[in-house]
C-alpha cells in the first residue's frame, strides 16, 4: 500500500477517534450527561410505559356513574396495561375540582381522569372561571360509554305515569327538591333544561355525586333527579325508585318498560350524556395511544361489555373510540350545551 495512502487511512481513523473523542470529551464536560442519556435511552427502552400503578380521578363520589364506569373499564384496562388503575375520588363543582387537578397533574401517563358530558361540555357555560379548557388542556384518550337519561323519583311519589308527573311538578314545584350532583355535572344540566323546558323552578339539592343523590332519593329525601341510566337501572328494577321516562326518542333494551319522552308528549326533553378518559395535556402522544388501545380492548370484552350494557350503557363503536372522535365530541358538545345553558340563566356562583 502507498506510504501516503496509508498515512492518509490512519489520519482518517484518527480523525475519527479524535471527532469522537472530541463527541466523548464534550460529552466528558457533562459525561454524567452522556452517560445519563444513553442510561435514560435504554432505560426508556427497556422500561415500557406502564412501569406502575396509575391514578384514575373519577371527579365525583364513589358508586356513582362515572366511578362505576370507570371501575368497570379500568379493570380489563389494566390486564392490557400490566398495571392497576388506582381509582381516586375528587369530589367538588360539579366534577370539576377533580378535573382540574387532572389537567394539572404531570403529563406522564400516570395520572389520567374519567370526565363527562358534563364537566367537559357543559362546565365552560356554567363557570366563568373555570380553571381548564375542554377543548385545549386534555388529550382525549376515549369515549367509555354513553348514558341516556332518566327522570326518576321517589317510589311514593304521587303520580301513575309521566304525564301525571309533570303536572304535578308544575303545580308543586316550590314545594318540591331536585337532587343534583353540583353545577357542572350531568344531573344539574339535564335537569336544568328540563325545568326550564317546564317553567319550574324547585328546591335544588347539590350532592357530591349522584350516587349519595339516589340514595337519598330512596329514602324519599328528594323528590326526583334527571339521571344518568347505569346509575339507577338497578334501584328501578327493585322497586326503590320510580322511573318516568326515558329522555330519548327510544326506550333502553335495560329498562324495556320504561317509556321515552317522545311518547309521552315531550319530545323536545331529549338528551343523553357520555363518560370518557382523557389525560392531561403533553402526555406523550405513544402513551395515549396505549391507553386508548386498552379502553377500546375493555369495550370489545364480552364480560366488560355484558356489565355495561345491563346497566343500560350505550358501548362506541369502533370508529367512535379514540382520541380523535373524542375531540370532536368534545367540540360538538361544548357548541350544542352552551347556548342551551346561557338561555337558561343558569351559572355556577
Ligand atoms: C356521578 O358519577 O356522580 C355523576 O356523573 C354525576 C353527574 O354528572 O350527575
Amino acid at each position: 500500500m502507498m506510504k501516503q495512502e496509508a498515512v492518509g487511512n490512519r489520519r482518517r481513523v484518527l480523525r475519527r477517534l479524535a471527532l469522537g473523542a472530541l463527541a466523548c470529551f464534550w460529552g466528558a464536560t457533562g459525561a454524567l450527561a452522556c452517560k445519563e442519556r444513553t442510561e435514560q435511552a435504554g432505560a426508556s427502552q427497556a422500561e415500557p410505559y406502564p412501569t406502575r400503578p396509575i391514578t384514575e380521578i373519577v371527579p365525583f363520589s364513589a358508586g356513582g356513574p362515572t366511578d362505576v364506569i370507570a371501575r368497570i373499564t379500568g379493570e380489563h384496562m389494566a390486564k392490557t396495561l400490566g398495571q392497576q388503575l388506582v381509582i381516586e375520588n375528587v369530589m367538588g363543582a360539579g366534577g370539576t375540582t377533580g378535573i382540574k387537578r387532572g389537567a394539572h397533574a404531570k403529563p406522564d401517563g400516570y395520572t389520567i381522569m374519567m370526565g363527562h358530558m358534563g364537566t367537559h361540555a357543559t362546565a365552560p357555560a356554567l363557570y366563568p372561571r373555570l380553571g381548564y379548557d375542554p377543548q385545549k388542556d386534555f388529550e382525549p384518550i376515549g369515549l367509555a360509554v354513553g348514558t341516556p337519561i332518566v327522570i326518576v323519583a321517589k317510589k311514593d311519589f304521587p303520580a301513575s305515569d309521566f304525564k301525571e308527573f309533570v303536572a304535578h311538578l308544575e303545580a308543586n314545584a316550590a314545594a318540591m327538591s331536585e337532587a343534583h350532583a353540583g353545577v357542572g355535572s350531568v344531573s344539574f344540566a339535564t335537569c336544568t333544561l328540563f325545568d326550564s323546558q317546564l317553567g319550574v323552578k324547585p328546591a335544588r339539592v347539590a350532592y357530591r355525586g349522584a350516587g349519595p343523590a339516589v340514595n337519598d332519593l330512596m329514602g324519599s329525601q328528594v323528590d326526583y333527579m334527571c339521571d344518568q341510566i347505569v346509575n339507577v337501572v338497578e334501584q328501578i328494577k327493585g322497586g326503590k325508585i320510580r322511573a318516568y321516562a326515558i329522555a330519548a326518542d327510544k326506550r333502553s333494551p335495560a329498562l324495556p318498560d320504561v317509556p321515552t319522552t317522545v311518547e309521552m308528549g315531550m319530545p323536545e326533553f331529549q338528551v343523553s350524556a357520555w363518560n370518557a378518559l382523557f389525560a392531561p395535556k403533553g402526555t406523550p402522544k405513544e402513551i395515549v395511544a396505549k391507553l386508548s388501545d386498552a379502553l377500546s380492548r375493555a369495550l370489545e370484552d364480552p364480560a366488560t361489555r355484558k356489565r355495561l350494557l345491563d346497566l343500560g350503557g350505550v358501548l362506541p363503536e369502533a370508529a367512535e373510540r379514540g382520541g380523535a372522535p373524542l375531540a370532536e365530541l368534545v367540540s360538538k358538545e361544548v357548541e350544542r350545551w352552551t347556548p342551551i345553558l346561557k338561555a337558561t340563566g343558569a351559572v355556577a356562583e
